[in-house]
């Protein structure tokens, strides 16, 4: 039994005793969850307590300043607090805690347990921002990633610690393919976060990585969708920061955020909050700069040789691929995965849509002859998608066009090709291979 306070008591002797006076602030002004604070001077980031009911205390991060007064977001509900409300600054502002101790653990956005295991006890923190390094420190990308997803694997090669963006309507298949990857890919660590997403997926996904061969490499940070918005920043942070840690010790590691644009959503909430004027459908600049700032933390590192892999799943609303999100997603990842609902609809999962996905480091990744047989591929499917309205209609004569011909011939092997079972792992030379014979003479 008391080996079980062995840790807590090792962590008590190491940390420094502060003799500093304790400061409070008070609650000047409550507005829906923002909080106006008199008499603290905290910085950005910092966390606090909010004295509540008799007996317990609620939850508040530091989003800013004006006046004077401090800017806080509540994390939890405001009924029931008062005016006069005592504010307790609390923990280091700025750090999170990563480590070892939360493999095979899923924790909230602040860290703290959600799998009803003991408390965990972190050893280490890294700077909710991450470590700013010289865009020198960030190595090429030049081996192959493997997702265990056939089509994605040959068609699509994707690169150690490259950045990339799976984007589609609600409900063609995002978090079932991240899944899929999540058990198929070749890495040394996963951290998956889990952002605004439904808690019933969360419990899922928990329930399923949780008992799986992977559990020891996996970390799990969910903030399902009732969360606070900063809540839901800080847990994508939280993801962010753990891959870091990880790649600073040499590793290979894969990071997973469903979903990209739901990180966005909570930065616009904030954004307003503060009183910034909305612009492209009404993301003000600062949210999309967040999401900018978040993928360009994944990547390779030249210093510790490791790496992030970075999987982002972005919300195309409406099927809308104009959105400002998966404009801003598009342009800074090193590549993008499209899901179209109408593969999904004739049952073609995952409904990866060839001719829109691209993967820019493939040319650099994968062999020549790799690379013509993707590119047939390519122009096999798009010549029979291009004319599948006629042919179906029975108004194209064979002969006319060859490259067609040979499309409608292999119709069935191509889609075959491309559709996998959610339990099925095809590694990447298995992939290559099947192309090859596919595709061979
Ligand atoms: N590989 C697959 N095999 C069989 N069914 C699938 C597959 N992928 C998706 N589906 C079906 O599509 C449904 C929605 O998938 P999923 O939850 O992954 O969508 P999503 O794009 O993440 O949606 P949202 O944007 O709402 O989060 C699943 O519940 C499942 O029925
Ligand atoms: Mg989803």
């Amino acid at each position: 039994m008391l080996t079980l306070f062995d840790p807590l008591l090792r962590d008590l002797a190491a940390e420094p005793i502060d003799l500093s006076p304790r400061r409070f602030g008070l609650v000047a002004a409550c507005d829906g969850g923002l909080l106006e604070v008199s008499g603290l001077s905290i910085p950005v980031g910092a966390m606090c307590r909010v004295a509540h009911k008799p007996g317990t205390t609620l939850a508040a991060e530091v989003i800013g300043f004006r006046n004077g007064r401090t800017l806080m977001m509540l994390l939890g509900d405001s009924v029931m607090l008062r005016p006069g409300a005592r504010v307790h600054p609390e923990g280091k502002p700025g750090m999170l805690p990563v480590g070892a101790a939360f493999l095979g653990r899923a924790v909230d956005g602040e860290g703290l347990p959600i799998d009803g295991g003991p408390p965990i006890h972190a050893r280490s923190e890294w700077p909710s921002g991450g470590l700013r390094t010289s865009a020198l420190d960030r190595s090429p990308v030049r081996e192959t990633f493997d997702t265990g997803v056939r089509s994605l694997n040959a068609l699509t090669t994707f690169g150690i610690g490259q950045r990339i963006g799976v984007m589609a309507g609600s409900g063609v298949g995002k978090s079932v393919l991240m899944d899929m990857i999540a058990r198929g890919a070749e890495a040394d660590i996963i951290v998956v976060g889990l952002i605004g997403e439904r808690a019933r997926e969360v419990s899922d996904f928990v329930e399923r990585h949780m008992h799986a061969e992977k559990r020891d490499r996996t970390v799990v940070v969910a903030v399902p969708a009732d969360h606070a918005p900063n809540l839901r920043l800080r847990g994508a942070m939280l993801a962010t920061s753990m891959a870091e840690h990880f790649r600073a010790q040499g590793k290979k590691v894969l990071l997973i955020l469903d979903s990209l644009t739901r990180v966005a959503h909570a930065a616009r909430e904030i954004g307003l909050l503060l009183g910034e004027p909305g612009a492209a459908r009404g993301y003000p600049p600062s949210a999309l700069a967040t999401i900018t700032k978040l993928v360009e933390r994944a990547g390779n590192s030249a210093a510790s040789g490791g790496s992030i892999t970075g999987l982002y799943t972005v919300l195309a609303d409406g099927d809308n691929q104009d959105d400002p999100v998966v404009d801003t997603a598009r342009a800074i990842l090193d590549g993008h995965v499209v899901l179209n609902r109408a593969l999904a609809q004739r049952g073609q999962y995952p409904a990866v849509d060839i001719a829109a996905s691209l993967s820019r480091v493939m040319n650099d990744i994968v062999s020549p002859d790799h690379q013509k047989l993707a590119r047939e591929f390519r122009a096999l499917t798009a010549s029979y998608e291009a004319n599948r309205d006629l042919v179906l209609m029975g108004a194209y004569r064979s002969g006319a066009d060859p490259q067609l011909d040979r499309a409608i011939a292999m119709h069935e092997l191509l889609t075959a090709f491309l559709c996998q079972f959610g339990g099925e792992i095809i590694d990447i030379d298995t992939s290559a291979a099947q192309l090859a014979a596919l595709l061979g003479p």
